[in-house]
């Protein structure tokens, strides 16, 4: 798990909101989809409603994704399907100036005339080029605690895919769904389409979570701990972190600005320019990201990384044991205590774009259970983080919280 240029931070998301309606014509302020996790490969999956007639299209959510992208080869029937002309104004917001022709039978995905795009699967790095297109998606939306009517937009903007494309994605998938800073990420488009602001919250649970979309205000549950509540700016890489992307473009991802790693209060020696986005290659920095199913790190960093948590661990009497792959550092239970926030073990210190404001990871987000008594540093997904996304401001504000009793609470509906 390493050898990757930048830190991805695979966590475990959730937020709840609340507002109500009050305008007799109605207008939605909030959307909700649903966000499952796969067991198998550990992606995030979520349903958009699609075509006409509709069909549930089950994708994978990608955080940092740039749009929404579906196999249109195999099985993409819709009497509302509509490949906008090349030079139009939905080819320029989707960032496409060229003008393709198809030498194939026409279908959806193949039309002359019209601008392409490049779905991109996140998870192998394989992108290739397709047809930008348009349907009809249905979505539900909410006030915050109970779900409201279904609405429609007519026309959301996506990028045909290929079958060859869906390798490497949860089974039963037939594309992915951006949740980046572009503007034909959904969140953009759902904001635009309901004219809410341009924010979105995400829950991402090992079982089943959410994703809200528009206006809060975002009222947490109440009665649950908050042990931290922290907002630290967005970062924006200039340079694009998709596997293939038009020259110029900016990344959709979402970056914060780590500044220092420490472990129970000890910085880890690293050397700090890696944690800084290089500005002309795009490389360094930290992302957020929902497609690695474990945090990664540049492989310096890494080393010395998990050689500070060993000695640290050792000092608390804690027993390494052999690695279990893909790990490198594996402890025996037997001398860990466990509290509120999993095993008593050394805590993990990212220290953002402040001295005080500090992200800290403690044993139910750093340990992964491998087997009855042996953990591994890695990354679990028992700790509940909320998360704020605003696009507008390039904000991130983040809850982080240990009770698992809300899961099954409202992500229910
Ligand atoms: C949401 O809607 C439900 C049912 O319509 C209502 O009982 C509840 O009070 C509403 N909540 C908010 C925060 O508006
Ligand atoms: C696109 O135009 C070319 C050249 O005129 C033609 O051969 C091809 O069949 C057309 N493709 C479609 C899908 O209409
Ligand atoms: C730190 O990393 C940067 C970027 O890779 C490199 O240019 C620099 O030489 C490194 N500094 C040290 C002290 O290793
Ligand atoms: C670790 O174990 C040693 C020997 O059993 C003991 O003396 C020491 O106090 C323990 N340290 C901690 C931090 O528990």
């Amino acid at each position: 798990m390493a050898s990757s240029p930048f830190i991805s931070l695979l966590l475990l998301l959730i937020l709840s909101l609340s507002s109500s309606f009050a305008q007799p014509s109605f207008r939605p302020k909030a959307l909700v989809l649903p966000v499952t996790k796969d067991r198998t490969t550990l992606q995030y999956t979520t349903d958009i409603n699609q075509r006409t007639p509709l069909v549930p299209a089950s994708v994978v959510f990608d955080l940092g994704g740039r749009n929404l992208w579906v196999d249109c080869d195999r099985g993409y029937v819709s009497s509302t399907y509509t490949s906008p002309r090349c030079r139009s104004a939905v080819c320029s917001r989707a960032g496409s100036d060229g003008c393709s022709q198809c030498f194939s039978p026409q279908r959806p995905g193949c039309n002359n005339n019209t601008c392409s795009g490049t779905p991109d699967n996140t998870v192998t790095r394989t992108a290739t080029s397709g047809e930008i297109a348009t349907d009809v998606v249905s979505i539900q939306s909410t006030n915050g605690s109970n779900p409201g009517r279904v609405v429609q937009i007519p026309d959301l903007v996506f990028v045909c895919g290929a079958t060859f494309l869906l390798q490497g994605l949860a089974s039963g998938t037939v594309g992915m769904a951006g949740m980046g800073r572009h503007n034909i990420g959904l969140p953009s488009q759902f904001a635009a389409a309901f004219s809410f602001n341009r924010k979105f919250a995400v829950c991402l649970s090992s079982g089943r979570g959410v994703a809200f979309f528009g206006n809060g205000p975002y009222v947490f549950l109440p009665g649950i701990p908050v042990s931290s509540v922290a907002t630290t700016p967005l970062l924006v890489n200039p340079v694009s972190t998709a596997s293939a992307f038009p020259s110029g473009e900016k990344s959709s991802e979402y970056f914060i600005g780590v500044t220092e790693i420490k472990i129970d209060e000890k910085t880890v020696p690293i050397n700090a320019t890696l944690l800084r986005i290089d500005g002309t290659t795009g490389v360094g920095g930290t992302k957020i990201s929902t497609v690695n199913p474990y945090t990664v790190l540049e492989t310096s960093i890494y080393n010395a990384f998990t050689s500070a948590y060993v000695k640290e661990a050792t000092g608390r009497n804690i027993t390494r044991v052999a690695s279990v792959a893909p790990f490198g550092a594996c402890f025996s239970t037997q001398n860990v205590g466990v509290t509120r926030l999993g095993y008593a073990v050394p805590e993990i210190q990212l220290v953002l774009h402040s001295n005080d404001v500090v992200w800290r990871i403690f044993g139910a987000n750093s340990m992964v259970s491998v087997s009855d008594d042996v953990i591994c540093l890695g990354c679990n997904l028992y700790l509940f983080l909320y998360l704020l996304i605003l696009l507008t401001h390039y904000l991130i504000s983040y809850i982080v919280m240990f009770s698992n009793t809300v899961a099954t609470h409202y992500l229910s509906f």
